[in-house]
C-alpha cells in the first residue's frame, strides 16, 4: 500500500521546512524552506555545534568595526551554512530568509537579499538554488518587485489574505508562502466556534488564493505553509507546493492510502471569481480591515526577530 507522502506527491511538490538537515533525506523533498526560528533551533542542537563553530572561526579571519557587526554577520553565515548544507541534500530549492527587522525598509531589504545570493555564489551555490524570504508588507513586495527584476527569485512569506497574495503576484514574485496553521491559531483564539477539517480557515484561505493564481493565471508558485495537522495538508493536495515540518512528513509517511486530489487548475478556471486591483492604498486599506491578518503578519515579525535576537545572542556568548 502507498503511503500517504508518496500519493501526496502525485499531486504538489512536497518541500521540507526545517533547519534540520539530517531530518529529512529519508523523506526525499523537491525543497527546502528555513525561517529565523528554524535556524535558531538548529543552532540549539549539539548535531551542528561543528557547524556552528566552522562559522565562528572563519568570522574571525575578518576584520569588524564593532563586536555587533561581527555578530550580525556571523548570523547571516549560520543561515547560508544550513542552507549551503540543504542544497546538497534536495535537488530543488532552499528559502533563507531576510531579517525580520528590515520588513518595512525597501531599499535595506534588497541589499541584504544580494548580499545573501552573493554569500551562496561564493560558496558555489548558483542564485538559482536560492528563494529570498521577504515578509509580505508592502516594502517588503516592492523589494520583491526590484530582486525579481534583477534575476533574483523571492519568497514571499507571511502570507495571510489574498490581498497580500495578489499583490505579490502583481510584483512578479516567484513564490508565495500562505500560511494556514497560524490562520487556524488566530480563529481558534478570537473565537468560540469549533474548526475541523471541514472549515479550516487556514485551509480557506490557501484554496481562495490558488484558486484566483489558477484563474487569472499569474505564473507565481502558491507553496502553502505552517501546518498545524495533517488533515491540512491533504485537504491541500494538488496546491503547487507544500512546505512541511519533519514531524508531520513522518505523519504521512507512516499513514498509508491514496489521497484526492482536492486543488487544480482546471476546476479553478471553471470559478467566477470577480478581479482584485491592488495598489499601495488599497493594499494598506484591505490588510487594516482584516483584523486576523495584520495582527498575524505584525505577530510573525515580532516573533521572527525575537528569534533571530536570540541566535544573536547565542552568537555573542561564544565570541
Ligand atoms: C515556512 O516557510 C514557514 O516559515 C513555516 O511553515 C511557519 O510555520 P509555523 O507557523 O509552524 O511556525
Amino acid at each position: 500500500m502507498i503511503s500517504q507522502l508518496e500519493s501526496l506527491k502525485k499531486f504538489s511538490s512536497v518541500v521540507a521546512d526545517t533547519g534540520d538537515i539530517d531530518s529529512i533525506q529519508k523523506f526525499s523533498p523537491d525543497d527546502c524552506t528555513t525561517n529565523p526560528s528554524l535556524i535558531f533551533k538548529a543552532v540549539q542542537s549539539n548535531k551542528y555545534k561543528k557547524l556552528f563553530d566552522e562559522v565562528l572561526a572563519n568570522s574571525k579571519s575578518r576584520k569588524f568595526n564593532q563586536l555587533n557587526d561581527q555578530v550580525d554577520y556571523i548570523a547571516d553565515q549560520l543561515a547560508i551554512a544550513f542552507g549551503i548544507q540543504l542544497t546538497k541534500i534536495v535537488p530543488g530549492y532552499v528559502s533563507t530568509e531576510v531579517d525580520s527587522d528590515l520588513s518595512f525598509n525597501t531599499e535595506a531589504t534588497v541589499e541584504k537579499a544580494k548580499q545573501i545570493i552573493n554569500s551562496y555564489e561564493q560558496s558555489g551555490v548558483p542564485r538559482n538554488r536560492i528563494l529570498i524570504k521577504i515578509a509580505g508588507t508592502w516594502e517588503g513586495i516592492q523589494a520583491v518587485k526590484k530582486l525579481e527584476a534583477e534575476g533574483i527569485s523571492c519568497n514571499c512569506t507571511l502570507i495571510f489574505s489574498i490581498t497580500q497574495a495578489v499583490a505579490c503576484a502583481e510584483a512578479g514574485a516567484f513564490l508565495i508562502s500562505p500560511f494556514v496553521g497560524r490562520i487556524l491559531d488566530w480563529f481558534k483564539a478570537n473565537s468560540s466556534k469549533d474548526y475541523d477539517a471541514t472549515n479550516d480557515p487556514g485551509v480557506e484561505s490557501v484554496e481562495k488564493i490558488y484558486n484566483y493564481f489558477k484563474k487569472y493565471n499569474y505564473n507565481t508558485i502558491v507553496m502553502a505553509a505552517s501546518f498545524r495537522n495533517k488533515e491540512e495538508i491533504i485537504n491541500l493536495a494538488g496546491c503547487d507546493k507544500l512546505t512541511i515540518s519533519p514531524s508531520l512528513l513522518e505523519e504521512l509517511n507512516k499513514s498509508e492510502g491514496e489521497l484526492d486530489q482536492k486543488l487544480s487548475q482546471n476546476q479553478s478556471s471553471q470559478i467566477d471569481i470577480d478581479r482584485i486591483n491592488v495598489n499601495e492604498s488599497s493594499f494598506r486599506w484591505h490588510l487594516n480591515e482584516n483584523q486576523m491578518a495584520s495582527f498575524k503578519l505584525a505577530e510573525g515579525i515580532r516573533l521572527f526577530n525575537k528569534d533571530l535576537l536570540k541566535l544573536k545572542e547565542t552568537i555573542r556568548e561564544q565570541l
